[in-house]
């Protein structure tokens, strides 16, 4: 299980979900009621299941992909630590996984 903490755009809530590996992060992001659409399924044709990864996550990740990379360039409020959430599948030795909402952000360098 990993223990996925959802941060909303003013940083204000956080809700914890607990997750198996394999599972995509948008769908419990959705299953949670998170307000991510996800428009495509991820078929990495909208870019709307955008999250920020909290900077001490990131490094977790395996690389975006450049399909990916070309994806989250349409993406509002794209930061450093962005990426799709559709795109993310949970692994065991993560443990915890810190991603935000997008929507606080207030330019591309994520300042
Ligand atoms: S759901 Fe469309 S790119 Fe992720």
């Amino acid at each position: 299980m990993t223990l996925v903490r959802f941060v909303s755009a003013d940083g204000v809530s956080v809700r914890e979900v607990e997750a198996p590996a394999g599972e995509r992060l948008l769908d419990v992001a959705q299953a949670d009621g998170q307000p991510l659409e996800g428009t495509c399924e991820g078929q990495m044709a909208c870019s709307t299941c955008h999250v920020i990864v909290d900077a001490e996550d990131f490094g977790k990740l395996p690389p975006a992909s450049e399909e990916e990379e070309d994806m989250l360039d349409l993406a509002a409020q794209v930061t450093r630590h962005s990426r799709l959430a559709c795109q993310i599948f949970l692994k065991e030795e993560w443990r915890t996984l810190t991603v935000r909402m997008p929507g606080a952000v207030h330019n591309m360098q994520g300042r």
